[in-house]
């Protein structure tokens, strides 16, 4: 199971090893992903390729997602976190602060109604200071904060432009010069805030754990620390093993491991590979195998 199939960049070498003996389901939130997804799984010639079942949907929602697959579990499960390539390319969908466009932001716009723009126009300083600071470790916070609610008086926001320009005279240009865009990490507070991100992750890995047959494997692919964070104690806390004192005669606390760890420390790519595609080069990817 890809639980975030995007355009099949992962699911397509998959779905080839599978065969036609295979099981391939792959999840998505937008639409459009998995509308190109499908076209390209289609290329694969009849005979090699695996049953192939599309799902569009919230992986934070995986329980009723997979009760119509009607399986009894996954071997192998896939978390490639955050947002593709084509969605930060899509100008349209106002992901990135590098072109200008509507402040929306949604991954999953036929059903979501948060945009960006709303955050911007309607949280008061408190919880725009909270959001960009919790999920950005933005120094400059607050007074981004203060300096969006001042600008929204004047204008409300529309455009990322906008955006880039208050977050840009927020923070004082000493500090701009560093930590590459001075927008980047606003930027990804409010994708975060807009799809629940962080929510849903935590809720998507306890239900694919369960998921997993023994002996299955789940890898997850996380592209910042608040990510890897959650995997991390995702993963430790169902790799506990019994915590009794060492002379106990007997286990009292009950803790049984439900998953072994294959990475103790995250797989990050080489230098050739972040040479070769950049965006590669906050990646961290866990492996977790269930009892
Ligand atoms: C980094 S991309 C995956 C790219 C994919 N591995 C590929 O090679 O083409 C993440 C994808 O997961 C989707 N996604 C992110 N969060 C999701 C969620 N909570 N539920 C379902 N899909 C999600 C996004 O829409 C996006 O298409």
């Amino acid at each position: 199971m890809d639980a975030t199939l995007g355009f099949a960049g992962h699911s397509f070498p998959a779905a080839q090893q599978l065969g036609s003996d295979g099981l391939l389901i792959g999840i998505d939130q937008d639409e459009v992903a998995l509308a190109a997804a499908s076209r390209r799984l289609d290329e694969l010639p009849e005979g090699a390729r695996p049953t192939v079942k599309l799902l569009h949907g919230n992986f934070g929602d995986l329980d009723e997602l997979l009760l119509g697959c009607a399986i009894p579990g996954i071997d192998a499960i896939l978390f490639d976190l955050g947002v593709s390539s084509v969605q930060i390319d899509t100008p349209a969908r106002g992901f990135s602060f590098k072109e200008k466009a509507p402040l929306d932001m949604r991954m999953d716009p036929g059903t979501q109604t948060l945009t960006a723009a709303e955050i911007l126009n309607t949280y008061d300083a408190a919880d725009l200071a909270r959001i960009i600071r919790a999920y950005s470790d933005e120094r400059w916070a607050s007074r981004i904060a203060e300096f969006i609610v001042h600008a929204r008086a004047a204008r409300p926001f529309e455009t990322s432009d906008q955006l880039v320009d208050v977050v840009k005279a927020a923070i004082p240009a000493s500090a701009r010069r560093a930590g590459g865009h001075p927008a980047k990490r606003t930027f990804q507070a409010l994708r975060i805030e807009v799809n629940g991100e962080l929510d849903v992750l935590r809720r998507g890995l306890e239900a694919a754990i369960r998921w997993l047959n023994p002996g299955g494997r789940i890898a997850v692919l996380s592209y910042h620390s608040l990510e890897d964070r959650i995997v991390k104690d995702a993963f430790a806390r169902l790799a506990d093993r019994c915590t009794c004192p060492p002379d106990l005669p007997v286990c009292l606390c009950g803790k049984q491991p439900i998953v072994d760890l294959v990475t103790r420390k995250p797989l990050v790519p080489t230098p050739e590979e972040i040479a070769r595609n950049p965006r590669a080069r906050s990646a961290k990817l866990r492996v977790a195998e269930k009892r």
